[in-house]
């Protein structure tokens, strides 16, 4: 379960306003950037969830981020780290995952349901010319208790969305073999390019192949 306090917190002072795409002026405001991005707060096919692009970066939502991605690691999810881990842990890569949102170089999108952050993934700009028709989603995850409902798919297909939106030629997703979320991303339309043999040390002597996943967006 995710740190309790972390997550009051949160619900207490909410994630911003969302912006429905019909709302007539919704996007007076908005940065351009805002403007293409403008899923945000969208719900996803009845099941309880919405979500919300880029909001804003409070420290309870920071809070609330790091304490999803403890819960999601400690319950064996392939985020870029091995269980056991504490906030203390994950908090310096969390912190530059957001400072790079903060900085409008890469896209938070987060899956709410019932007030809390329960889904998100970072849509990572790949900070290089030649790559600037796509991205990589990043630390996709589900809140361990929110798992197998169909959260994970509603969140990748959003992503698509955003994605779409942004004028983007594909997406890619790297993935830690022997976890079986290939399986996952493969349902959704992503199929294997690559394959970094042996890349994740995962442990002394479980070295874990790193597959590289690619969906097109036409
Ligand atoms: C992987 C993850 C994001 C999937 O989210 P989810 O909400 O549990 O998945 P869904 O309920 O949307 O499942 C969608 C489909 O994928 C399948 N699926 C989900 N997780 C899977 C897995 N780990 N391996 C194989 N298939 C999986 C489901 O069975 C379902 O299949 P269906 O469409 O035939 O019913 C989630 O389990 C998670 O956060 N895992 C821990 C973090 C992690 O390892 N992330 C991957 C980083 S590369």
């Amino acid at each position: 379960m995710a740190d309790a306090k972390a997550l009051g917190a949160f619900v207490l002072s909410g994630v911003g306003v969302r912006v429905p795409p019909s709302a007539p002026c919704g996007a007076a405001h908005l940065s351009p950037a805002r403007q293409l991005l403008e899923s945000a707060g969208r719900k996803d096919g009845g099941m309880g969830l919405s979500f919300e692009l880029d909001p804003p970066l409070t420290d309870d939502l920071r809070a609330a981020i790091v304490a999803l991605w403890v819960d999601v690691t400690n319950a064996g999810g392939a985020v870029g780290f091995v269980p056991p881990v504490t906030a203390g842990d994950i908090g310096p890569t969390a912190d530059a995952a957001l400072d790079a949102v903060a900085a409008g170089r890469d896209h938070l999108l987060v899956g709410i349901d019932g007030g809390r952050p329960v889904a998100l993934l970072f849509v990572a700009d790949n900070g290089h010319a030649l790559k600037d028709h796509w991205r990589v989603l990043k630390r996709v995850m589900v809140a361990p208790d929110g798992q197998g409902r169909g959260y994970g798919a509603a969140l990748m297909r959003e992503a698509a969305t955003v994605a779409e939106k942004m004028g983007l030629a594909g997406l890619q997703v790297t993935v830690r073999a022997g976890t079986g979320t290939e399986d996952f991303y493969a349902r959704l339309g992503y199929r294997e390019v690559g394959r970094v043999p042996r890349a994740l040390r995962v442990a002394p002597g479980d070295d874990r192949d790193e597959i590289i996943m690619w969906r097109g967006l036409d």
